[in-house]
């Protein structure tokens, strides 16, 4: 591998970014992912706006897609389960929100009770960059019922045991594998303007 593969890899490696659960429904379907791809898209206190970057091959995007709305919830540092539930497969073959208490007044997405906090994001834009969506949302409904610092992605890994660890690397393979194709035509594609000047 180049030096500045594994150099880039490093960088990458030695950040601990919080990890979001974020959900979403359409119809009489729900379900949710683990995401990092999770931040604040505008300075602006009086109109807070929430950028998520989804792998368009999730079912939690397709979810976002149909609906318009999602919710992002940050974890509490003992939540690492919640977060397995989330990350291990698809909400295609199972209902991940089975057996988790959700607010029942709020119906736009599902909204986990016991979280740290959550952001409700309606979705006015959308990019798609081959391997991911990313959609801009207005924040509809806020709630803290934490002040501690949240959970986070190298907690999260520590936690998990060995055969865990491998479930998740080898969804990331295979993720990295199906979008590599869409992601290098989504580039080839690109017109000259949005390329930059060089
Ligand atoms: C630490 C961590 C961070 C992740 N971040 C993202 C992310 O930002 N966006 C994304 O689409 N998937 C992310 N994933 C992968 C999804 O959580 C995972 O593929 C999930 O099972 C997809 O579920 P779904 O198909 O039910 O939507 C992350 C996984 C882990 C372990």
């Amino acid at each position: 591998m180049n030096e500045h593969i594994q150099q880039a890899e490093a960088v990458f490696r030695s950040l601990n970014r919080e990890v979001w659960v974020v959900t979403s429904a359409h119809e009489d379907r729900r379900g949710g992912l683990l995401a990092t791809w999770v931040s604040q898209a505008s300075l602006n206190p009086d109109k807070p706006v929430l950028l998520v970057g989804l792998a368009p091959n999730h079912n939690t995007t397709d979810l976002v897609n149909a609906s318009g709305y999602f919710a992002a919830h940050l974890l509490n540092p003992t939540q690492q389960q919640l977060a397995w539930n989330f990350s291990r497969d698809s909400g295609r073959r199972r209902d991940k929100l089975q057996g988790l208490a959700c607010n029942p007044q709020i119906t736009a997405a599902p909204i986990l009770e016991n979280c740290h906090s959550y952001l409700l994001g309606k979705v006015y834009a959308k990019v798609e960059t081959g391997e991911r969506s990313y959609f801009w949302a207005d924040v509809m409904k806020a709630v803290q019922c934490s002040n501690e610092p949240p959970l986070c992605e190298q907690d999260f890994i520590k936690w998990c045991d060995d055969d865990q660890k491998q479930v998740l690397r080898a969804d990331k393979t295979s993720d990295i594998a199906l979008q590599r194709p869409q992601q290098m035509a989504y580039r080839q594609a690109l017109p000259d303007w949005f390329k930059g000047t060089h």
